[in-house]
Parts: structure tokens; C-alpha cells; sequence
């Protein structure tokens, strides 16, 4: 028998995203060689403190500030300028760049984002409350087979071509919208063709580079963007983003088989959180929520935006796990939920008086569902050292109403439970299952 390899890990959102997934991200970094993004853009947020500095990062992987080394898969779209300006700040820390793009990502234009803003308005009730950074634009149009890759990027011949025929369609379009709007074609194609001048150097095939890696026996930690409900296939159509934000986009969104897919981490937040539109069933809007959104800093990493926040709904939740696969949840923000008492977590949809077997996809029925709960003793304030200590010492000693928290949703979703982090420090994390990776 041949053995085949697979050392890697898929982090992945549970819910609509903000999971707190960068922080493990970056702790499983340490260990990898290798982190990839297959999935969205600079929609995505991920905050990392690594070596007491706090990154926020929209595009370039976890793995940046360690200076290990990142991959940009086929699976997102990129802003050139936003992955410059991040390359640039991380050389000005003095860090080494050690950063792969995949030649077949789609590239972000200004008219996606000018687009993203109108399609928007249009959509009315139906809008999703985008991040206006082109995102559903710009994966709109590699559906359409006119979109343009990188690969055209670091080529002006092609890029010319391709990008000429592009604009005349996207100004016509926008011109539909707003008359006035108007932008040089030659500027476009200049700034963009210095964007590939200087991103030329990472470019490769990173399906057949990473493949290779995985069968070398390398390390790799998958890195989800947004999470399972916001996915465009399996998530809450239309309320959510444009690519697979699930273990699912893997393969497709990097070019590796499903079967050389290691283990699957399912990241849950203690309570759960939302930006933009979309039903929310579990949402709460008064006094709690303003305590949970301060003690959570729940304001977007990309736009600013304070996030809708809510009860832990265990019933979408069980969906996720069954779309992902997940092998072992990680459950963050436990600390955040500190003085609040009762706590409650939902574990059923009742509709027109009967309890669903499944989370119901189609937001029109979620709409008519009733969500019912459990309810949990609170556990008491601390400070951040304090958490820090308890951290230190480990599972036994959390306070005990936190343990009956955990273990609830431990055997609700019959799925083990790989760590758990009481603080933003990579220090405050407990460790159940050792050696992830
Ligand atoms: P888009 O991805 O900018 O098109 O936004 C579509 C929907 O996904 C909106 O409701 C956004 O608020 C949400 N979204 C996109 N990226 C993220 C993220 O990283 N975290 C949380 N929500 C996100
Ligand atoms: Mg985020």
C-alpha cells in the first residue's frame, strides 16, 4: 500500500461569521506551514493578537505575521490594493513575506464595488447588508465566465483585452442606475495594471502547489472566511455572502480532493452574533444585547458596524455540523457572557405547533418559527487576569455554571469539544484535544 498524507485542519464558522476563528487560526498556525484562504475577500475580518500586536487582517492569511507561509486559493476574490497595503504593513513590521496567489482568484474592480452599493438599494427587502467591497459583484461575473484572474492581472496584453470589453458592460450597467457615473477606462487599466506589476511575483498554480505539499506530509491549517449560514449554497439564501463560506468550499476553492481534507473544526461563539440583514430568530434588542455587544466588542473588524446579538442557537447549528462534517467544535467568548443571568440557548423551531426535525434553509418558514430554549444559570464577572489564571489551571477549574453550559452543548450537538477560550489572548484557551495538528 501507498500511504497517502493529510496533516491539515479546516477552521470553520458555525454561524453567520465573527466566531472568533482568527484567534485559532493563528494558534494552529504555530504549528503549520502552511495557511490557506479559500473563500470570500476583504469581507472577511479576522482580528489576531500575535506577540502582544493586534493585526487585522481582511485578506492575507493568519499565518502572515508569523511569517509562515500563506496561500490566497482559486476560491476568493481580491482586491489588489487591499492585498498590497496588507503586504506592505506587514513589511513595515520588518516581517518576511512568504505569500502565494493563486493565478484562477477573481480580481475586485472598482465598478464590483460601485455595483455592490446599487445592486443593493435594488435589492430593497432582499438586500443582505453587504460589506460594499464588490464581493457578490465580482463572483457574479466568474459565474458569468467574463470575470477576469489574476493571471490576466500579470498580463497587460490580456488584461487589456479582457478588461476593455468588462468595462463597456459594467458602465452601461451602472449608467442604468446613476447616469453620471462615469470613470476612465485608461486610469482603471493603468492602476491595475501596476497592482500586477507588483503581485506578479507570488503568483502560481496553488492547486498543483498544494497538493504537493499536503503528499510531502506539510502541515496546513484551512482558513474559513464568514461562516456556514452567510454560504451561498447552504447558508441563508439570499441573506448572506457569494462563495462556500463552509468545509464544502474547500475543495472547490483550492483544488484539493475532498478525501485528502484532514480534520474539520466547527468554531461556535457562546452566543451568537450577526452583521447586516437576514432573520435572526434567537436575536435579542434590549438591555442583554447592549451588555453581550459590549462585553464581546461586537463592532465589525471590516466596516465598523455594531453586530446584531443573540441567544446560542444550537439548532442551526446541529445544520452546520451535519453541512461541514465537523470532527470537534472549538466554543469562544465564554467570558463574554460574564453577569448575565439567566443565560439561554436555543435548541428547537417550533412551527405551526410541531417541532422540526431540521433547521428549515428557506428564510420565508424560518420567519413563521417559534425558537425555543433552555435555560442556564450565569456565572460571575472576573477580571481578565482572572480568566487568564482559570486558563492556566484548566477545565476543572471554570466556574461550575460555565462546565453545565459547555457540557449542554456538548451533548446536544454529540460532538467533541476541542477547545474553549475564556479571553482574546492566545494564552486564554483551553486545550481538550491535543495535537490538532
Ligand atoms: P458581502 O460578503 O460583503 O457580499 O456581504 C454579504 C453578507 O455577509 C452581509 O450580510 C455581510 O454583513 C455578511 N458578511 C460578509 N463577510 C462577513 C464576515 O466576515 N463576518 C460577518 N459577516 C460577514
Ligand atoms: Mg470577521
Amino acid at each position: 500500500m501507498i500511504e497517502k498524507k493529510n496533516n491539515n485542519i479546516a477552521i470553520i464558522g458555525m454561524s453567520w461569521g465573527d466566531e472568533g476563528k482568527g484567534k485559532f487560526c493563528d494558534y494552529l498556525a504555530q504549528k503549520a506551514d502552511i495557511v490557506v484562504r479559500f473563500n470570500g475577500g476583504n469581507n472577511a475580518g479576522h482580528t489576531v493578537v500575535s506577540d502582544g500586536i493586534k493585526y487585522k487582517f481582511k485578506l492575507m492569511p493568519s499565518g502572515g505575521p508569523l511569517e509562515k507561509e500563506v496561500i490566497i486559493a482559486n476560491g476568493c476574490v481580491v482586491d489588489p490594493k487591499v492585498l498590497l497595503d496588507e503586504i506592505e504593513n506587514l513589511k513595515k513590521l520588518g516581517k518576511k513575506i512568504n505569500l502565494k496567489l493563486s493565478s484562477t482568484s477573481h480580481i475586485i474592480f472598482p465598478f464590483h464595488k460601485v455595483l455592490d452599493g446599487l445592486e443593493e438599494e435594488s435589492k430593497g427587502k432582499y438586500s443582505a447588508g453587504t460589506t460594499k467591497r464588490g464581493i457578490g459583484p465580482t463572483y457574479s461575473d466568474k459565474a458569468a465566465r467574463w470575470g477576469i484572474r489574476t493571471f490576466d492581472l500579470i498580463n497587460p496584453q490580456l488584461l487589456k483585452s479582457k478588461l476593455e470589453k468588462l468595462y463597456k458592460i459594467k458602465k452601461d450597467l451602472i449608467n442604468l442606475y446613476d447616469s453620471h457615473w462615469d470613470t476612465d477606462f485608461n486610469s482603471i487599466y493603468e492602476e491595475y495594471k501596476s497592482y500586477g506589476d507588483r503581485l506578479k511575483p507570488y503568483v502560481i498554480d496553488t492547486a498543483y502547489y498544494l497538493n504537493k505539499a499536503i503528499d510531502s506530509g506539510k502541515k496546513i491549517v484551512f482558513e474559513g472566511a464568514q461562516g456556514t449560514l452567510l454560504g451561498i449554497d447552504h447558508g441563508m439564501y439570499p441573506f448572506g455572502t457569494s462563495s462556500n463560506a463552509n468545509a464544502l468550499g474547500i475543495s472547490a476553492g483550492t483544488g484539493v480532493p475532498s478525501k485528502k481534507i484532514g480534520k474539520i473544526i466547527g468554531v461556535i461563539k457562546a452566543y451568537t452574533s450577526r452583521v447586516g440583514g437576514g432573520l435572526f430568530p434567537t436575536e435579542l434588542t434590549n438591555s442583554i444585547a447592549e451588555k453581550i455587544r459590549d462585553q464581546g466588542k461586537e463592532y465589525g473588524t471590516v466596516t465598523g458596524r455594531p453586530r446584531r446579538v443573540g441567544w446560542l442557537d444550537l439548532f442551526n447549528i446541529k445544520y452546520s455540523i451535519m453541512i461541514n462534517g465537523v470532527d470537534s467544535v472549538i466554543i469562544t467568548l465564554l467570558d463574554a457572557l460574564e453577569g448575565i443571568n439567566p443565560l439561554k440557548i436555543c435548541t428547537a423551531y417550533e412551527l405551526e405547533g410541531r417541532l422540526l426535525e431540521s433547521w428549515p434553509i428557506q428564510s420565508e418558514i424560518i420567519e413563521q418559527c417559534k425558537p425555543l430554549y433552555n435555560t442556564f444559570n450565569g456565572w460571575e464577572p472576573k477580571t481578565s487576569e482572572e480568566w487568564s489564571e482559570i486558563a492556566k489551571q484548566g477545565f476543572n477549574a471554570l466556574p461550575l455554571a460555565m462546565k453545565t453550559y459547555i457540557q449542554f452543548i456538548k451533548d446536544e450537538l454529540q460532538t467533541d469539544i476541542a477547545m474553549i477560550s475564556i479571553g482574546p489572548d492566545r494564552n486564554d484557551t483551553i486545550v481538550l484535544e491535543e495535537n490538532l495538528l
